[in-house]
């Protein structure tokens, strides 16, 4: 099977996501030309099945990530290594993929934990204990329970899986002829820098960066954690050279919480620099975005355009509120409805009128904390329909599944996209939209999205707590003038369009350049 790369991180076309401010090409070049480069992640960009002839049969990871990522593969040598997803890619454990355009391949690497351990990991420490807490969504007075379980997934899950990870990087770093570029990603593998650096001789260390991609809470948050935890983490993090972030107040916030939590680390908030164990580490905004091109390419298919039109034809002349997500307590969905119901509530002439659409994906069903959160979504829409619909109108409509062709379809036609996150790293939908959008729809946007702090000047900004404030959101963008929509959507445009996932990928390599001040990169 071949890899489709980030086609556009090469071309020079105007309409291409090439970065020439950065020299991107330069820096990958040049910085890719003399290393190795490793990439480790929970999740790889290809995982594999055993057909019923017995044979692999792979399929690709989607997101803008991974094309990113693997856009960086034809520079030099490149693995991503990633825990095993399915009993076939333990069985493949490591081998070359090759890249859709011919430009070589990328060596995939599977660690294999085992259940139990895995499921330590990644069922209870990474989601919910870490994610809950870094989206600040522990209700304090119940949970979390930190129990002897808990303890148990920690020691013989999460830090049994982060040494795998260390040791499969460790590996590869010792068996490669060059220096190697090691890109941790997320809040899986906190410990694994530290746990290489301990593992590997000064001159065999490799430069390692790690991107977090999701919000880091101020140090009053990571109190949660038990001090042993604590420090782990940041001890882990503190062995990179680089560290990214998705904005500034997440890095302030790490920085904080280093002072706070880290004994003998040295904090200097204006360089941005945390000084620990006789080593910097250097910590940034990275804002992920998306591949513009290839999502406008995505958009013309006939797959998405079929899609449209039946939409279309369910909606009628209807006016059309959209929103996209995994089934995820952080995406504050039941408030949305709520919102809605309000504004049936205030504005009744609505009534007919407006439908909401609701694509949800099922996600991470083998945590407690997601078990049910479905069933109360179908609940607070079922009423809503209930106490408003009519045989002629349902007013909320949900679409439970995975399917990418059928959201970018609503995307291309919504009036009004609903992001209202509780708290969010990123939001990459609020970004997709307003590029496939074809009506100028209006964006309204939680203020503790990460896309806030680059798309506000576009959208409509709520408190995501706040529904009258939501629902008057609502009204708003249903009611704005056609010379507002067109600017505002302009302006989306315009953002996302300059910084888009190249620039992303050019920012972190300008950054690991900048390690060596004194050499021309
Ligand atoms: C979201 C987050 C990512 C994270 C991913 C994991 O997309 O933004 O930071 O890596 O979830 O999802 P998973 O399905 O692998 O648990």
């Amino acid at each position: 099977m071949k890899i489709p790369m980030a086609a556009d991180t090469t071309s020079q076309d105007p309409d291409s996501d090439e970065v020439p401010d950065y020299s991107c090409e330069d820096l990958r070049a040049k910085i890719l030309s003399e290393r190795s480069l490793i990439i480790a992640a929970n999740r790889a960009p290809v995982t594999f099945e055993l057909t019923e002839a017995g044979e692999m049969s792979p399929h690709r990871g989607e997101g803008g990530l991974v094309t990113a990522l693997l856009g960086l593969c034809q520079y030099t040598d490149a693995t991503w290594i990633a825990c095993a997803q399915s009993e076939a890619d333990t069985i493949w454990t490591e081998g070359d993929v090759p890249l859709q355009n011919g430009q070589g391949s990328i060596q995939v690497h599977f660690v294999s934990p085992q259940k139990a351990a895995y499921d330590g990991y990644y069922n209870e420490i990474a989601n919910p204990l870490l994610w809950f807490l870094q989206h600040s969504m522990w209700d304090i007075p119940r949970a979390p329970v930190i129990s002897r379980a808990t303890w148990e997934a920690w020691e013989q899950g999460y830090v049994v899986v982060n040494r795998l990870f260390a040791d499969a990087i460790a590996k590869k770093v010792l068996n490669s002829p060059q220096p190697s570029l090691v890109m941790l990603q997320d809040y899986h593998l906190y410990l694994a820098a530290r746990f290489l650096r301990s593992k590997l001789r000064a001159k065999d260390r490799p430069i390692v960066s790690h991107f977090i991609h999701i919000p880091w809470p101020g140090p009053e948050y990571w109190r949660i954690l038990p001090p042993p935890m604590r420090y782990a983490i940041l001890d882990g993090l503190c062995a990179v050279d680089v560290l990214g972030c998705q904005t500034r107040d997440d890095g302030m916030n790490f920085l904080r919480t280093c002072e706070t939590y880290l004994p003998r680390s040295h904090v200097n908030y204006r360089r941005g620099r945390i000084w620990y164990r006789n080593h910097a580490t250097h910590v940034h905004d990275f804002p992920i975005s998306i591949n513009v091109k290839d999502l406008r390419r995505t958009a013309e298919s006939e797959e998405v355009h079929e899609h449209r039109e039946d939409l279309r034809a369910s909606l009628g002349d209807r006016r059309l509120i959209v929103r996209v997500d995994r089934v995820e307590p952080s995406k504050n969905i039941i408030r949305g409805f709520q919102a809605f119901e309000e504004m049936l509530e205030l504005y009744p002439e609505y009534c007919d009128k407006v439908v909401f659409l609701a694509l949800l994906a099922p996600s991470r069903m083998g945590v407690g904390e997601y078990q049910g959160y479905l069933d109360e979504i179908m609940a607070a829409g079922g009423r809503i329909n209930a106490m408003h619909g009519s045989s002629e109108w349902e007013p909320v409509r949900v679409l439970i599944g995975e399917n990418y062709s059928r959201a970018m379809a609503a995307l291309q036609i919504y009036d009004v996209l609903l992001v209202n996150s509780i708290v969010d790293g990123m939001n990459l939908v609020a970004k997709e939209g307003p590029i496939v959008n074809q009506r100028n729809g209006v964006l309204i946007l939680s203020e503790g999205t990460g896309a806030r702090q680059q798309l506000a000047p576009g959208a409509l900004v709520i408190s995501p707590c706040d529904v009258y404030a939501t629902a008057r959101a609502l009204h708003q963008a249903l009611i704005m003038s056609p010379e507002e929509r067109q600017e505002r959507a302009e302006r989306l445009r315009w953002i996302v369009e300059r910084d888009h996932i190249g620039v992303w990928l050019c920012q972190q390599l300008a950054a690991i350049a900048n390690l060596f001040p004194g050499k021309r990169v």
